[in-house]
């Protein structure tokens, strides 16, 4: 897909469909209450096409409300379509109205014959800022052309759809051009973290992942990339991180990505992914509907290894270390038990009660190692429990940490990138659930709360630095039904957070 920017007269646009804004204006004159308006761009337009678009918005009572959006067949020169696209009430457009509008847009082009599209929305709303419409429109538009049929043996037809113009002022122009850019390489980021969730478990193994970090560092600027097999683990003494992956003939890896944009010795920041390729739930099995879906258990590194994909095509001056914890969670003879008590290493030995709870027990050795690099920051991302699709359902992933403005950079770039979160508490009232008679601490938190309890495990390996924690279980992968599949978040939420430490 090609993205550009148009700034010129609208009229003279050589686009297959020009997409332009109606809004409602309560306020316009008493007798035509909750008229229907065009944008200046609009009335242009209309002008020129003897009041085409005034007529038809008339006769077929087209709707301006936030969410509609309607096809028209045009006859002018150089174009052959308008869609109209509704953004409601002018004073109440927000981010939510603009997913709606867009979304509006991306349902009436699909299946079309278009080739390119012009989106001229200039004159929406300054609340709505035009760049953030950008990043928006690529973004949804190219998750609508994504497909994932490497496996199939009939492939879905390519989507006609090539080109994207963005109609623009001049004073735009830079600041959309900057967005452009992000925009298509936060769709990179995306794809590949979307692919990587959805390759089978047989495919996305620990090494398959390895090799992919090894390709992405061969391939980009300023990257390097070491991978720990168990060997090396064991002298480090993971206790914890090896007590998941032995029971799985698939070797475990620790692949440390680095990328270095910023000077020689400031402080990294950095992403710890969770990377469990396939879990069975260890001895203590998951039952088996829906099983398959546990192959995306290792979307944490897949959003980790997308948002270093993004990086290294963005190429922001900062540092930037990534360690994927990878390992498979399976039954076998010499898998760990419940009631085995094992030593991480940083010392803190763990009773584990229930070997389902995996992901934590390879994340905490993978934290321990993010010690010596002195991070600035560490954000851990990781499909870590169910309870937290039970508190905050699928739109929403959450955050907890132990640094609150760590914590509200986090949220506020995921309402920034339109990839949302939200903070649940992991106050101390919450630890003592995770005691053991036995051990340091066990790995499960017993009844309630167990999003929580699961962060607070994390955290008593964190604390030599601002770390917060990022579970995605809800919003990694849309489960069951025909959209079944990756979403390749919360890659949007962690490149925003690292270009906002950039730009800070
Ligand atoms: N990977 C799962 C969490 C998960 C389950 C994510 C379903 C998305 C959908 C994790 O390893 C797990 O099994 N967690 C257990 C923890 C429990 C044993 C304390 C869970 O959530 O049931
Ligand atoms: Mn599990
Ligand atoms: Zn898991």
């Amino acid at each position: 897909m090609n993205y550009t920017l148009q700034t010129e007269k609208l009229l003279n646009t050589h686009s297959d469909c020009i997409c332009l804004p109606l809004f409602i204006n309560n306020k316009s004159d008493s007798n035509k209450a909750n008229s229907q308006v065009l944008c200046s761009l609009g009335q242009q337009i209309d002008e020129a096409c003897e009041n085409m678009l005034s007529k038809a918005i008339e006769s077929y009572s087209i709707s301006s409300e936030a969410g509609k959006a309607f096809m028209l067949s045009v006859d002018a020169q150089s174009f052959s379509r308008i869609l109209l696209v509704g953004f409601g009430e002018t004073e109440k457009a927000d981010s939510e109205v603009l997913k709606k509008a867009i979304g509006a847009l991306n349902t009436q082009i699909k299946d079309t014959n278009i080739k390119s599209l012009c989106i001229a929305f200039s004159d929406i709303p300054e609340t709505l800022k035009a760049e953030n419409l950008i990043r928006d429109a690529i973004t949804t538009i190219a998750g609508n052309h994504y497909n994932f049929d490497q496996f199939k043996s009939k492939k879905a037809p390519l989507s006609p759809l090539t080109e994207i113009v963005f109609h623009t002022t001049e004073d735009q122009a830079p600041s959309s051009e900057a967005k452009i850019s992000l925009a298509s390489a936060q769709v990179k980021g995306i794809n590949t973290a979307k692919d990587l969730g959805n390759l089978p478990g047989n495919v996305c193994t620990p090494s398959y992942l390895a090799e992919q970090a090894q390709k992405l560092a061969d391939d980009s600027k300023n990257f390097s990339v070491k991978i720990l097999d168990e060997a090396e683990l064991e002298t480090l003494n993971m206790g914890a991180f090896l007590s998941v992956s032995k029971g799985s003939t698939e070797p475990g890896k620790l692949i440390i990505l680095e990328y270095k944009g910023g000077k020689k010795d400031e402080a990294p920041h950095m992403l710890v992914g969770k990377g469990i390729t396939f879990d069975s739930g260890g001895i203590s099995l998951k039952p088996g509907a829906s099983m398959d879906e546990m192959k995306y258990d290792m979307c944490g590194a897949a959003s980790v290894l997308g948002t270093m994909t993004a990086i290294a095509e963005l190429q922001p001056k900062l540092n930037i270390v990534s360690i994927i914890a990878s390992a498979e969670n399976m039954p076998a003879g010499n898998a760990s038990k419940p009631g085995d008590i094992v030593t991480s290493s940083s010392g803190i030995t763990i009773e584990i009660m229930n070997t389902d709870a995996e992901g934590r027990l390879v994340l905490c050795d993978a934290l321990s190692y993010a010690e010596q690099y002195k991070p600035a920051s560490v954000v851990d991302i990781a499909t870590l429990t169910g309870a937290c699709i039970v508190a905050l359902g699928h739109c929403t992933s959450a955050v907890m940490g132990n640094n609150d403005p760590l914590v509200n950079e986090l949220l506020d770039a995921g309402k920034q990138a339109s990839d949302k979160a939200w903070q649940l508490p992991i106050w101390d009232d919450y630890q003592e659930q995770i005691d053991s008679p036995f051990a340091d601490i066990q790995n499960i938190g017993g009844k309630g709360a167990g999003s929580i309890t699961a962060a607070c495990f994390l955290s008593r390996f964190t604390k030599a630095y601002p770390w917060a924690h990022l579970d995605i279980a809800g919003t990694a992968w849309v489960s069951g039904g025909k959209d079944k599949g990756a979403t390749g978040r919360p890659v949007p939420l962690l490149l925003q957070y690292l270009l906002n430490k950039e730009a800070s």
